[in-house]
């Protein structure tokens, strides 16, 4: 997502702010920029794509030694990924970076439009740089109107601010997106970054701003505009800072789940209903079918929004595995949109299904967290799910926001085809705004996982049971412990499990039940009363309590079945990783399996 950093001081600025956009580049990103301030000169270079790009325009520019610089890398949320939406935004005499969302832009635009301002970009950062002028212009005072402006703000904006009006000054600002504010290593120096990582090496005390925090810089001062701000030290290691202090890029990624959904959630939820700019309204015009198609965890997402897709917009809906589908010689028709999921955009067997509907006719799209990866460059359409680059081999946060995009394109299409009522419709979305919340880790959740794991190292087996899209669920809780425990693990249906399963139920025999609340609750119930009357040892997970459980993890109660799907899926998430490193395994990198499959 996108990237913030800034610089004062007596060093190569420029040098300090590419060095420090390297550093971010691992949170992806389509495009980038930097604005250098001297005096009373400001030279802007912003460039489409990677960071090289950025790094070639500049070097074919004269440069001159500037004292204060921002850079931006830019991850499109409000306005496609061109050179003219990437950051920094400029106003008649300043420059900005921002990281989050302005919810109120559209009628701060309209009011400084009405007073003549003109916009070059169709984001919502752009505003920001207006207002902070319009405000100047009145008052001749940058500290006042950059006030002014912070107040006027809603949603989430986390900026850095440099204007010729100030030259000696950055002003910034931390809510909702984080921003770290740092005193350099040599006299003078100040430095910002949205993460530890570009700071690491040149700085040691440090401000992890608060949300509502910001203030003004200058290389003789830093004032705080309000006094809630504490000093601390910076880590040494690198590695340690990517991570943000967790033990595992996988933990990191679990715990990143709240913040990753909120971004790919921005701009698509809208008031009353759902909006993707990335696609035509008109793509299930004639569609009698959805076929899904994918690979591992992107397969759970997958089967997860089958029972949405016919549920809510009802489409018919099937989701395929994609090495089985290459081989099957299936039956694509027109009347079929094809849509393919994948993390990285790049795994074999999905990509060869997604040609195979191509030439076939069919209308595609992709389910993708990588941009210009191959998919979205052959897929007729994409939509990013916006999670970061994932580096745990077992996909986590990939999931959720894949999950949560399958969810949306339910409703986006249940609106269009008139199958949903608005009542439906808004409850649907209230519950939408509140998977954030329910995928923040909670302490006591992690605790309970941490302590529990060392029950389950052993036995013959783990059944993960759930129905309905606790189903996939499971096949995902499954999935996740057999990559990284190596233990033995399915994913069943729980109604199934009296078929055939039962039979190699005995205490050994080891019951992940997934029982939520608001679906098909008595069903699963006498599902996994059957296990435990045959002595199956079973772990509950539920917001209701449960009697013959011999563990239970408490879920919160809540209104909407998803909502305990998504607090569920970290449960699941925590307790495989909790499990894999009490048997000292590799979590991040488990043995035999790798991140992109670019092979059959
Ligand atoms: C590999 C990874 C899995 C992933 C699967 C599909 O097996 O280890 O984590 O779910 O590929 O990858 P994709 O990038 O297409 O989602």
């Amino acid at each position: 997502m996108c990237g913030i950093v800034g610089y004062i001081g007596k060093k190569d600025t420029t040098r300090f702010l590419l060095d420090g956009l390297k550093e971010l580049e691992y949170r992806g990103y389509d495009s980038t920029g930097m604005a250098l301030l001297n005096n009373n000169k400001i030279d802007v270079f912003k460039a489409l794509g990677k960071l090289t790009n950025l790094v070639n325009k500049i070097s074919n520019a004269s440069l001159e030694q500037y004292p204060i610089g921002i850079g931006h890398t830019r991850w499109a949320t409000h306005g496609k990924p061109t050179e003219l939406n990437a950051h920094p935004h400029l106003g008649e005499y300043s420059y900005v970076v921002h990281n989050g969302i302005i919810e109120n832009y559209k009628e701060i635009k309209e009011e400084l439009q009405a007073q003549g301002v003109k916009f070059l970009s169709q984001t919502d950062t752009e505003v920001i740089v207006h207002l902070f002028e319009s405000f100047y212009n009145k008052s001749n005072d940058s500290k006042k109107a950059f006030e002014n402006t912070i107040e006027k703000l809603k949603g989430a904006f986390s900026i850095l601010l440099i204007s010729k009006a100030d030259p000696e000054k950055i002003f910034f600002f931390k809510n909702g997106s984080p921003l770290i504010i740092a005193k350099g290593n040599d006299e003078g120096e100040v430095m910002f970054a949205s993460s530890d990582a570009p700071l690491i090496g040149f700085a040691q005390d440090v401000v992890y701003l608060e949300d509502g925090v910001g203030g003004i810089a200058s290389a003789s001062n830093i004032e705080f505009l309000s006094d809630n701000y504490t000093w601390s030290t910076l880590p040494t290691s690198k590695q340690f800072a990517q991570k943000d202090g967790f033990r595992f890029f996988m933990e990191k990624e679990i715990y990143e789940q709240s913040d990753v959904v909120s971004d790919c959630m921005l701009g698509r939820i809208q008031d009353e209903s759902i909006n993707f700019d990335e696609i035509n309204p008109n793509l299930i015009e004639g569609i009698k079918e959805i076929k899904l198609c994918a690979c591992g965890t992107s397969y759970h997402a997958g089967l997860t929004s089958s029972y949405l897709f016919e549920r809510l917009s009802k489409i018919k809906c099937n989701v395929e595995i994609a090495s089985e589908f290459r081989y099957k010689e299936p039956l694509l028709t027109k009347d079929t949109l094809f849509i393919v999921i994948s993390q990285s955009g790049e795994t074999a067997d999905t990509l060869e299904a997604l040609k195979m509907a191509k030439n076939a006719g069919l209308k595609s799209l992709v389910i993708c967290n990588v941009d210009n990866s191959s998919m979205t460059r052959l897929a007729d359409y994409t939509i990013l799910t916006r999670a970061g680059i994932e580096k745990g081999v077992a996909s986590t946060k990939a999931f959720s926001t894949q999950t949560v995009v399958l969810w949306m394109l339910s409703l986006y299409f249940a609106k269009i085809n008139g199958s949903i009522s608005n009542e439906k419709l808004q409850s649907e979305l209230k519950a939408l705004r509140e998977v954030p919340k329910t995928l923040i880790v909670e302490d006591k959740i992690h605790e309970k996982c941490r302590r529990l794991s060392k029950r389950y190292l052993h036995g013959h087996g783990f059944f993960f049971i759930g129905r309905d899209v606790f189903f996939p669920l499971a096949l995902e809780g499954a999935l996740k412990l057999k990559e990284i425990s190596y233990l033995h693990a399915e994913g069943y249906p729980a109604g199934e499990m009296k078929h055939g399963p039962i039979a190699l139920a005995d205490p050994e025999l080891f019951t992940i039940a997934l029982m939520p609340q608001n679906l098909l609750y008595d069903k699963i119930k006498s599902n996994v009363e059957e296990l435990s009357a045959r002595d199956s040892t079973i772990c509950a997970i539920s917001p209701l309590d449960f009697d013959l459980s011999d563990d239970f993890i408490k879920t919160q109660e809540t209104e909407h079945y998803m909502l305990e799907f998504f607090e569920m899926l970290v449960v699941l998430q925590l307790l495989s990783m909790e499990i894999s490193i009490r048997l000292g395994n590799d979590v991040d990198m488990p043995r035999n399996l790798a991140k992109s499959v670019t092979v059959e």
